[in-house]
This record gives C-alpha cells, sequence and structure tokens, in this order.
C-alpha cells in the first residue's frame, strides 16, 4: 500500500486536535510504535510492520503544536549543553554519588528523585532560554532523576516516556568499566542511531516521541547519568 507521507497528513490532523485529542494520538502512535520494535505485531507482514512503525516513529515528533519549533527527528541537542557550567556538572556528579544509596529499583535499573540540587539547575534560567530558543515555551516538570546502571544486565527496553519527560534533558555523568552499553534512539523507523555519551555531554530529545533504550550493562560497566524532565506548552 503506498503510504505517500501520511505522517504529514497525521500532523495535518493533529494541528486540528484539542490538547487532550492531541496527546491520546502521540499515546496512540506511542504505543505502537513501541509494540512494533518489540516484536508483538498482529501480523507476520514484515513489509507492513517496518512501513507502520516507520510512519509512526516519523510522525510523533511532527505533532506538536507550533509548527515552528517543530523538531523532525525528535533530537534537540547531543553533546556538551552551553547552559551547564563546569560547576553545575560537577555538583551533579557529586550529589548522585550520594544520592545512589537512595535510589530504587524501577524495572531494570535504579532512580533516585527528590535530590535538592538537581532539582535546583533543572530549572535554571541558562536551560529554560535554550529549550525555549529550540523547541518554544518548555515548564520544568519538577522532575530530575539520577539514573544508575550499576551491575551486569540493567538497561531499559524501548519505550517512550510520559508527558512529564516529553522534552528530556540527559546528562551522562559517568561511564566507567566494560564500556558495551548504548543508548539507541528510534527516530526513523527501524534504524536506530546509537549513542555513546561522554561524561559531561547530554542528548536533548522530545522523549515522548522518539522511541529509545539503553542496551544491557556487562562485567564492571557503571553509568551514572541525570534525567532533567519539561513539558512543551
Ligand atoms: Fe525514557
Amino acid at each position: 500500500m503506498p503510504t505517500g507521507e501520511l505522517e504529514y497528513k497525521l500532523a495535518e490532523l493533529a494541528a486540528k486536535l484539542d490538547k487532550p485529542e492531541r496527546e491520546n494520538l502521540k499515546l496512540l502512535l506511542s504505543m505502537a510504535a513501541g509494540g512494533l520494535i518489540s516484536g508483538h505485531a498482529s501480523t507476520d507482514d514484515r513489509e507492513a510492520q517496518k512501513q507502520a512503525l516507520d510512519i509512526a516513529q516519523k510522525s510523533l515528533p511532527l505533532l506538536q503544536r507550533n509548527p515552528k519549533h517543530a523538531v523532525p527527528d525528535g533530537i534537540v541537542h547531543i553533546g556538551r549543553a552551553p547552559f551547564f557550567a563546569d560547576d553545575d556538572l560537577e555538583a551533579l556528579d557529586k550529589e548522585s554519588r550520594l544520592y545512589r544509596s537512595h535510589a530504587k529499583r524501577f524495572h531494570n535499573h535504579y532512580v533516585a528523585s527528590d535530590a535538592p540540587v538537581a532539582k535546583e539547575i533543572a530549572l535554571s534560567s541558562a536551560i529554560n532560554e535554550f529549550l525555549t530558543d529550540k523547541v518554544g515555551p518548555a515548564l520544568p516538570t519538577n522532575k530530575a532523576n539520577y539514573l544508575y546502571y550499576d551491575s551486569p544486565g540493567l538497561g531499559i527496553d524501548p519505550h517512550v516516556d510520559k508527558d512529564v519527560f516529553s522534552l528530556n534533558v540527559l546528562t551522562m555523568l559517568e561511564h566507567s568499566g566494560a564500556r558495551k552499553s548504548v543508548l539507541k534512539l528510534y527516530p526513523n523507523g527501524t534504524t536506530p542511531i546509537t549513542l555513546e555519551l561522554q561524561p559531561g555531554e547530554s542528548l536533548v530529545f522530545l522523549a515522548d516521541r522518539v522511541t529509545h533504550e539503553r542496551t544491557p550493562t556487562t562485567g564492571d560497566e557503571n553509568i551514572r547519568l541525570v534525567s532533567f524532565g519539561y513539558a512543551i506548552l
């Protein structure tokens, strides 16, 4: 079946919906994409699966209300972020080590929230100005989590995040040991972008629209990250 540019038609449809309707459309498309990547399709037709995944993945980043700030592949920034001073990164690194003992297991990794330094830095005007410039007004959701993948076999399966992490600023604080685990993003169908963030580098992306996963850690691998959540207005 020719699909043409169905993703743009879905984006046009989304522009006519109100916010809750658009959120529902986003949820349906992201569940479809996650299910297809995880192999839960109801058909064995590989070509149809590939086409459906391609359309779902391409349409999700186009569903923002303000087309001026549309991010076609859902990836806003990769690398050292201009909004973090060295002092910020040092403070986050220090606090994340202290908060390891507070972390609770969540699926296949460990999460510590309510850390005061992380919550304060997530509200900084430098981050706010950067995000507003790139994607339009973004509201901090008061979500600032430290993530730990520090024993063999930890990771996270392909998924999209909830609204509170619509826009995610994810920063690597430590990746030591075997360094086999990678972050994979699926902005365009089945071919992933593989990322190996270095300590101090950030990924800023539309986490509720781009399917992403962390592949399992091995051996003595030790990964610490900090994740700030924002909602796009
Ligand atoms: Fe996520």
